[in-house]
C-alpha cells in the first residue's frame, strides 16, 4: 500500500469532522484537494472509506479500521518529534492532557502553574466524560489523564494525588441544612438530581449506596456539575457532587453541604497513563508537579 502520511492526515481530518469542507478549512486546503486525496486513498486501499447518507457523511467499516491505524501512526510521529526535541535539549514541546469533567475545576490552575514554569510549552486539554477518557487511554492519544475512577486493568498505571470527597448538597435554606449526622433513613426520603450514568461521580455514588444497602430516588440526570448545583439551588432536589465543584457556591452561601452519616464518600484523584508509555520530559515534569504540589497549589 503506497499511502502517504499526508493522505492519512487528511483522512484523519475528514473522519474527525465528517465533512470535506470543514476538514479542508482545518487543514487550510481547498475542498476539491481534500476530496481528491480521499479518492486516491480509496483507490489505493481498494475500499470505500466514507459513505454519504442524505447530506451526512459516515465512515464505512473499512474507514473505521483505517482510522485506528492512522491515529496510531500520527501519535507515533508526534512522540518521535518530542523525543528528538528532547535529544536536542529543548524544553519546548507539547503537553497533551485529558481530564474528567469534574477535574476541570482545578486542572486549569495546575496547567497555569506549569505554563509559568515552562513558558515555551504548548498544551492541549480535553475536558470530557469517563468514556472518552478511557478511549484516550486506549488510543494512546494523550500523555496523561486525570480522573477519579481509573479503569481496573493491567494496561494502565494510576497514581492517587489528592482527595476527592463526594458530598450531599442542598439549598442553603433547606430544613436539613443545619442537621447534624443526618441518618440515611431521612436522606432516603429526599429526591436527588444525579450525574449521568458512566460519570466517575455516578459510578462511585452507586457503588457506595449498593455496598451500604441504601436506596435513593432521582428526579433527573445531568451531565454537568454546574447544572446540578444550579438545580439544587433552585430547590429541584438534593445533589451528590465532588466538593471541588462547590468553591464558589459555598463562598457565596448558595448551597449547603449536608452533614450526613457515612458522608463524605472519600475518593481520590488519579494521574493515569498507559503502561509502557514513553514519557516526554514535559509529561514527567507535569506529573511531578501534580504529585508533589497539587495539595499546596490548590489549597
Ligand atoms: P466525573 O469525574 O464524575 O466528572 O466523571 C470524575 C470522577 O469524579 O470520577
Amino acid at each position: 500500500m503506497n499511502v502517504t502520511l499526508r493522505q492519512l492526515q487528511i483522512f484523519e481530518a475528514v473522519a474527525a469532522e465528517l465533512s470535506y469542507t470543514r476538514a479542508a478549512e482545518a487543514l487550510y486546503l481547498s475542498q476539491p484537494a481534500v476530496s481528491m486525496q480521499i479518492k486516491q486513498l480509496e483507490e489505493m486501499v481498494e475500499l470505500p472509506l466514507f459513505e454519504r447518507l442524505g447530506r451526512a457523511l459516515f465512515l464505512t467499516e473499512s474507514g473505521k479500521e483505517l482510522l485506528v491505524y492512522a491515529r496510531k501512526i500520527s501519535q507515533q510521529l508526534s512522540e518521535a518529534n518530542l523525543v528528538l526535541d528532547e535529544l536536542r535539549g529543548s524544553e519546548r514541546g507539547h503537553l497533551n492532557i485529558a481530564v474528567a469533567t469534574t477535574a476541570n475545576y482545578f486542572a486549569l490552575k495546575l496547567l497555569g502553574e506549569f505554563n509559568r514554569r515552562f513558558p515555551d510549552t504548548t498544551m492541549s486539554l480535553d475536558v470530557t466524560n469517563r468514556a472518552s477518557l478511557l478511549q484516550h487511554l486506549d488510543d494512546n492519544t494523550v500523555d496523561i489523564v486525570i480522573m477519579g475512577q481509573p479503569p481496573i486493568t493491567a494496561d494502565v498505571s494510576a497514581t492517587a494525588f489528592m482527595d476527592n470527597p463526594l458530598v450531599i448538597i442542598a439549598p442553603n435554606d433547606h430544613p436539613l441544612a443545619t442537621g447534624k449526622n443526618i441518618p440515611m433513613s431521612v436522606i432516603q426520603q429526599e429526591t436527588f438530581i444525579l450525574r449521568e450514568s458512566g460519570s466517575g461521580t455516578r459510578i462511585a455514588m452507586e457503588q457506595f449506596f449498593e455496598e451500604k444497602g441504601y436506596q435513593i430516588s432521582s428526579l433527573m440526570e445531568m451531565s454537568s456539575n454546574e447544572a446540578i448545583n444550579q438545580a439544587v439551588e433552585a430547590d429541584l432536589g438534593l445533589g451528590i457532587v465532588s466538593r471541588h465543584t462547590l468553591v464558589l457556591e459555598l463562598a457565596l452561601s448558595r448551597l449547603a453541604v449536608l452533614d450526613v452519616e457515612d458522608f463524605p464518600i472519600m475518593r481520590h484523584w488519579y494521574l493515569v497513563h498507559r503502561n509502557g508509555k514513553r514519557f516526554t520530559a514535559l509529561a514527567e515534569a507535569f506529573q511531578k508537579l501534580v504529585i508533589d504540589e497539587s495539595e499546596s497549589l490548590l489549597a
